[in-house]
């Protein structure tokens, strides 16, 4: 099947919300994560919360009409919990170097049936490729299986979540 890459601003995402919560909750089913029906409602949520927040972007891959996977994200800003939490964790000289006007890398899954065919690799990329900012950062739990996937992409590793097993990582963005 044809899988087809578009850019997506908020509202259009938000029309995907039905199909994209279930590819999530497929993606996610497995370990560490662990996602079930009963996330739906906090993952919803989140997802809302994303979509409105200012500069979000989505790449979805399309197939059949379909979204199969989906890399979305956002200017990171301070006062946001995220953008907080991940400030409290690091030097301040790590902090000033990464965090002050990063693109977040948010979300990002592929549904099971189409993982391993490079649907992942080409969404990161076209993501990233619509940052304007220098350095992108994330934070992934640390017995994901995407660690490996963004350690192969040239994301280093700043720091840890305090109290939490979640890696926080960075990437140069190379504008060329
Ligand atoms: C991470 C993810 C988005 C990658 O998507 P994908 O379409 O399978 O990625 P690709 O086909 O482009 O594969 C890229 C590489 O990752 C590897 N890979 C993909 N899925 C993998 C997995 N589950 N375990 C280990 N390696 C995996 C591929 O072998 C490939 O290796 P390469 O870099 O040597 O070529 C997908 O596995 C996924 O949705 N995982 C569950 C959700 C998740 O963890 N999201 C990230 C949260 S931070």
């Amino acid at each position: 099947m044809t899988v087809e890459f578009l850019l997506l601003g908020p509202e259009e995402a938000a029309r995907l919300e039905e199909p994209l919560m279930a590819m999530w909750l497929r993606a996610f089913a497995g370990p560490p994560y662990a996602v079930t029906e009963r996330d739906l409602p906090r993952v919803r949520a989140l997802f809302r919360r994303h979509c409105r927040t200012p500069g979000f972007r989505m790449v979805a891959a399309m197939a059949g009409g379909k979204p199969v996977g989906f890399a979305y994200g956002f200017p990171r800003s301070p006062g946001e919990p995220w953008t907080e939490e991940v400030a409290a964790s690091l030097s301040p000289a790590v902090r000033e170097r990464w965090l002050a006007g990063a693109f977040g890398f948010v979300e990002f899954a592929v549904d099971p049936a189409y993982q391993g065919l490079g649907v992942g690799s080409a969404l990161h990329d076209r993501l990233l490729a619509t940052a304007r900012e220098d350095r992108a950062v994330l934070t992934v739990h640390a017995r994901a299986p995407a660690a490996d996937f963004y350690a192969k992409r040239g994301w280093q590793r700043l720091g840890w979540l305090k109290g939490v097993p979640y890696r926080i990582l960075g990437k140069e963005l190379k504008k060329g």
